[in-house]
């Protein structure tokens, strides 16, 4: 790699700039990426009359609405610009389900389980999976912020019974939490824990997702008998539900996605590390291997064949997965197909080379630009383990990997998941939801709700009016700037 240097803000253990919701948009920020967009997408038309629609619309509300198109590209962008992710080659087939004008942890959860369906197929498509984004509401200054506490809409539970551990260790904090709340699992190795819901500092809502809305699969050797009796299964849907969608300036703090998976994020990480689900020594009994010294490689050969299980397993059930050699291949010809589009291709070596016979892939033998580029995907400090009290203003500590490469939570040490670890995807034919929106419409209202102030602020396009004291009210027609500008405007106008 090249000599060492301070990793980019936001890259690897680098902290990113820590988010601060009430900051109004930056307009360069907003100005790359339309430019960007604009370009990208020549149907689009002249960015200009965009941009100077965007200039308004920030500098009276401090912040803009993407129409849909921009929405959608912008998700698209960031995917491509998730340096971790090896399945990138797909990102152009993203699928966008636009929420952003639904509220209310109900409605949000009906969305979530919506987004499932859709993801994972239904009748016989089931199992046909595709790569999807629910986008809901952007951040605005003054506005709580609805978060979903799970790091993943579908994972297992991590039970503490007389000092064992019965499930996934990852999640033994979060269970405790959930637990704490009145929820009860079944105490199973695979017990699906429910979906945690907050809005602001409101109280949580633990949802139950319907079996109908979680594919599994169970888990068989195409050799080993003896393999369907360990009992391992692993669901489907891989979708991560922590991560801030930025685009352009604007912040969406929900907008889980989901893709599918490379078999060895199963394989050799959730089912394999030692705090995990740590199957290679039950393996290895099995199979009766020599485990008295490492050199029998005896980890290496009881992990080959659990990685095979799951792949012959998703395989038999009629359930996209990607193994790693094609992935491999796969994300070299983006790299190529994207230098050909006149762009450079941000990869993080230590996610990308798969955890399985890093060697024989590709990946391997070269390195990658350890670049932030925006549009992206981040995963905030108060995001990581959220059932704790936020600390008011702490400063930003990076998430510590682990031995065996997860992330941990700075405050409470549990495992967390940093997220777009190696995605994947399919070729998406989810509708898009909203129709788009002209770029000149000032289209803040179906996103912020705050349509009210874009129409003071196209009824009064001279120079701001500002207002002398926070108490003073806006006159009609007229523009308040004062400061915090933004966020006493917005207030005033959301009530
Ligand atoms: N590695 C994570 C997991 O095992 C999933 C990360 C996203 N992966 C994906 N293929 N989209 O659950």
């Amino acid at each position: 790699m090249s000599a060492p240097h301070t990793p980019p803000t936001g890259y690897r253990d680098a902290p990113p700039t820590e988010w601060d919701p009430d900051r109004p948009v930056d307009f360069a920020e907003a100005e790359d990426f339309l430019r960007a967009c604009y370009a990208e997408l020549p149907k689009l038309g002249p960015v200009e009359p965009r941009l100077a629609a965007v200039r308004e619309q920030i500098d009276a509300l401090g912040t803009y609405t993407h129409t849909h198109t921009e929405l959608v590209h912008g998700a698209r962008m960031a995917w491509r610009n998730a340096s971790r992710c090896i399945g990138r080659v797909y990102w152009r087939s993203l699928s966008v389900l636009d929420r952003r004008t639904h509220r209310g942890a109900d409605q949000i959860f009906d969305d979530l389980v919506t987004h499932l369906h859709l993801a994972t197929g239904d009748g016989h498509t089931r199992g046909r999976l595709r790569a999807t984004i629910s986008i809901f509401g952007q951040s605005v200054p003054g506005r709580p912020i609805t978060r979903v506490w799970n790091d993943q809409l579908i994972r297992y539970a991590g039970h503490r019974k007389d000092g064992a551990l019965i499930g996934d260790p990852q999640y033994e904090q979060f269970t405790a939490a959930v637990t704490k709340l009145g929820w009860t699992g079944k105490g199973s190795a695979f017990d699906l824990l429910p979906v945690v819901l907050q809005t602001g500092d409101g109280e949580p809502r633990l949802y139950e997702l319907p079996e109908s809305a979680v594919l599994e699969v169970p888990l068989a050797h195409p050799e080993y008998g003896w393999f369907a009796e360990l009992g391992l299964r692993w669901h489907a849907v891989p979708a991560i539900s922590n991560m801030r969608l930025s685009i352009g300036g604007v912040d969406y703090p929900l907008a889980p996605f989901s893709g599918w998976y490379m078999g060895t994020e199963i394989g050799a990480r959730n089912l394999a590390d030692a705090d995990r689900y740590d199957q290679i020594p039950v393996i290895a009994a099995r199979l009766g291997l020599d485990t008295s010294s490492e050199t029998t490689l005896w980890r290496d050969r009881a992990l080959l064949e659990l990685n095979r299980a799951v792949l012959w397993s998703f395989e038999r059930s009629g359930v996209r997965m990607t193994d790693h050699h094609s992935e491999s291949k796969l994300f070299l010809t983006h790299v190529e197909r994207e230098r050909k589009a006149g762009r450079q291709t941000p990869g993080d070596w230590s996610w990308l080379v798969p955890p399985l016979s890093g060697g024989l892939s590709p990946i391997f033998h070269q390195y990658y630009p350890e670049v932030d580029q925006r549009p992206n995907f981040y995963l905030d400090r108060a995001a990581r383990c959220p059932w704790q009290p936020q600390p008011q203003s702490a400063p930003t500590i990076p998430a510590q990997r682990t031995a065996s490469g997860s992330a941990r939570c700075p405050v409470t040490g549990q495992s967390t998941l940093a997220a777009e670890e190696r995605s994947a995807t399919a070729p998406a034919t989810a509708p898009a939801t909203s129709p788009t929106a002209s770029p000149t419409a000032s289209p803040v209202a179906a996103a912020t709700g705050v349509s009210a102030l874009v129409g003071v602020r196209s009824a009064a396009p001279g120079p701001s009016v500002l207002a002398s004291g926070p108490s003073e009210a806006a006159a009609p027609g007229a523009v308040v700037v004062a400061a915090p500008p933004r966020k006493r405007g917005l207030r005033r106008l959301l009530g």
